[in-house]
C-alpha cells in the first residue's frame, strides 16, 4: 500500500517562533514573549527564573521572529510553489484574547488568521492548526497561576468555541496542545506554571496536566459539535527510549521512561489515566483535581488522530557514575554510540522514526500524523543568498524513507508529514536563528539583524519533487 493520494505533505511552524507582530493588531503579552536570547533563556523557559515583563537590554527573538504577520502572502505563495498540501501553524492565544479572560474576542486578531486561512485555501493548502503551541497570555499567568488553575479550562473553552465557530469550513485539522508532555519538563513555556519552593513538583505539574487534558477533551467535544467534519488530534514530543543493553533493569527503565512520555497521550487517545500512572500517584501520595464529570468527558471525547514530533530516539539506563549524556529536544538522553549527531548534539536515527510510529500505532490504533521532523543546522549562503543544504536533504530523505516503510510494510495509517520549520524561524530551545530547519533561507541573525529576505534553498526544489512524486522520488539530483 503506497502513500494515499490524499497524503498531506507540508511544513510546520508555530506563532511564537514565526509570526512576530507581538505588539501589533491588539495582541496581548504572552509567556512566549518573555524568552530572551542568551544565557537566561533556559532558566526562564523551564520556570526556574521568574520573568514577568520584558526587560531593557535583553533581546527577545520571538517579538519579531521572521515577521509572518507582515509576510504571510509571500510565504504562502512559496509554500504553494513547493506543492504543499497542508501547512501547520498555531494561533497566538493573546491575539484573540489579549488577556485571556475577556468574554469578547479581538476582531483584528480573528481577521488576521481568517485572511491567512483563506489565502491557504486559495492554493488548496489544508490548514493544520495548533490551538496552543507553548503559548498563554501573561495575564493568565500572573492573575491565575497558569494551567494549575481550573479557571483556565473555561478560558480555553471560550477560545476554542470562538475558533471553531469563526473558522468553520476553513479549518478542519486541529491540534489541542503542542507537545503536551513538555509541560512536565518546561512548565513555564509549556503551561505558564511556576513551581514554588517547597512545593511538590509532581503535584503541581500533574494538576496543570489534568486541566489541559480536560480542556483538550472539551475542545474535542465542542469541535465535533460545531462541525462534525473537524478532525482533532493530540500532539506528543515522541521518540522511543531504547534500553542501553539487555540488563533487565535497563529494559525496565526504558519501559518506565516511555510510559512517562506517553501517559498524557494515553488519556487523550484512550480516554482514561493508565493504571501504572494511578499506582504511581498512590505511591507518591499525590491526587488529581478530578471534578464530577471529568472522567466521562475524558472517556467520551478521545482524539481522532495522534500527532507527534520526532527528532531522535533516546537511550536510557539505570544511571551510573561517568555516564555521558547527549542533548535533545528538552529531554537529555544517554549517548547512543551507533548514531551520529547534529551540530546541536541531537542524535540522528531514521530507523527510530519507524519504530516510534509502530509503538504509537500499536498502542493507540488511531491514525498518526507526523507534524514535526527535521534537521537544525548551520547554513552558509553564497553571495546570492542560496544555500546548498545537501545535509538537510540527506536527513529528510532517510526519515521519509523509513516513514514510507512504516506505511507500506507495517500498515500504519498515516495522515501526513509536515517538516519542522519549513521556513527558517527562531529556535524554541535556544532562541537562535542560526539553528535553521527551513527549505527557505531567511536573512536574519541571532541578534535580530537582517533584511528578512526569503530565498529558496536547494532543499526547496528537492521537497517539491518529493511531494510531486508522493514520496517515490527521494533522490538528490
Ligand atoms: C519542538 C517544538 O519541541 O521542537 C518546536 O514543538 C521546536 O517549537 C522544535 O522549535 C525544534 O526545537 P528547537 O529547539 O531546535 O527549536
Amino acid at each position: 500500500m503506497p502513500l494515499s493520494k490524499d497524503f498531506l505533505w507540508g511544513g510546520a511552524t508555530a506563532a511564537n517562533q514565526y509570526e512576530g507582530g507581538w505588539d501589533q493588531g491588539g495582541r496581548g503579552l504572552a509567556n512566549v514573549d518573555l524568552a530572551p536570547h542568551g544565557p537566561r533563556r533556559e532558566a526562564i523557559i523551564l520556570g526556574l527564573e521568574k520573568h514577568l515583563q520584558p526587560e531593557e537590554g535583553l533581546f527577545y527573538p520571538g517579538h519579531e521572529a521572521i515577521d509572518f504577520y507582515n509576510h504571510w502572502q509571500e510565504d504562502i505563495a512559496l509554500f504553494a510553489q513547493m506543492g504543499f498540501k497542508t501547512f501547520r501553524m498555531s494561533i497566538a492565544w493573546s491575539r484573540i484574547f489579549p488577556k485571556g479572560d475577556e468574554t469578547q474576542p479581538n476582531e483584528e486578531g480573528l481577521m488576521f488568521y481568517e485572511k491567512v486561512f483563506k489565502e491557504l485555501r486559495k492554493y488548496d493548502i489544508e490548514p493544520l492548526v495548533t490551538i496552543t503551541h507553548f503559548d498563554i497570555p501573561m495575564h493568565l499567568v500572573t492573575e491565575y497561576g497558569g494551567w494549575r488553575n481550573r479557571k483556565l479550562v473555561d478560558f480555553y473553552e471560550n477560545l476554542v468555541t470562538v475558533l471553531f465557530t469563526r473558522y468553520k469550513g476553513l479549518v478542519k485539522y486541529w491540534l489541542t496542545f503542542n507537545e503536551i508532555n513538555v509541560l512536565l519538563h518546561a512548565p513555564f513555556m509549556g503551561a505558564g506554571v511556576y513551581i514554588e519552593e517547597g512545593e511538590n513538583r509532581d503535584q503541581g505539574l500533574f494538576t496543570a496536566a489534568h486541566h489541559e487534558l480536560v480542556a483538550s477533551a472539551l475542545a474535542t467535544k465542542i469541535g465535533h459539535q460545531i462541525d462534525p467534519e473537524n478532525k482533532i488530534g493530540c500532539m506528543v514530543a515522541a521518540g522511543d527510549y531504547y534500553p542501553w543493553d539487555s540488563k533487565p533493569e535497563n529494559v525496565r527503565e526504558a519501559l518506565d521512561k516511555n510510559r512517562e512520555n506517553l501517559f498524557l497521550i494515553d488519556v487523550q487517545a484512550r480516554g482514561k489515566y493508565p493504571n501504572y500512572f494511578l499506582k504511581q500517584l498512590e505511591r507518591e501520595g499525590l491526587t488529581l483535581p478530578i471534578l464530577e464529570g471529568d472522567e466521562e468527558l475524558l472517556a467520551q471525547n478521545t482524539v481522532d488522530f495522534v500527532s507527534f514530533s520526532y527528532y531522535s530516539s533516546r537511550v536510557t539506563k539505570v544511571q551510573e557514575e561517568g555516564d555521558e549524556e547527549t542533548s535533545g529536544n528538552i529531554f537529555a538522553s544517554v549517548k547512543n554510540p551507533y548514531l551520529k549527531a547534529s551540530e546541536w548534539g541531537w542524535q540522528i536515527d531514521p530507523v527510530g522514526l519507524r519504530t516510534t510510529m509502530n509503538t504509537l500505532y500499536d498502542r493507540y490504533q488511531k491514525p498518526l500524523f507526523i507534524v514535526e521532523n527535521g534537521l537544525g543546522a548551520i547554513d552558509k549562503p553564497d553571495e546570492t543568498g542560496y544555500v546548498a543544504d545537501d545535509y538537510r536533504i540527506a536527513y529528510m530523505a532517510e526519515h521519509i524513507a523509513e516513514m514510507i516503510k512504516a506505511v507500506e510494510l507495517d500498515g500504519i495509517e498515516l495522515l501526513g508529514y509536515t517538516s519542522w520549520g519549513c521556513i527558517d524561524l527562531v529556535s524554541a530551545g535556544t532562541g537562535e536563528m542560526s539553528k535553521r530547519y527551513g527549505f527557505i533561507y531567511v536573512d536574519r541573525d541571532d541578534q535580530g539583524n537582517g533584511t528578512l529576505k526569503r530565498t529558496p534553498k536547494k532543499s526547496f526544489d528537492w521537497y517539491k519533487k518529493v511531494i510531486a512524486s508522493n514520496g517515490q522520488d527521494l533522490s538528490n539530483s
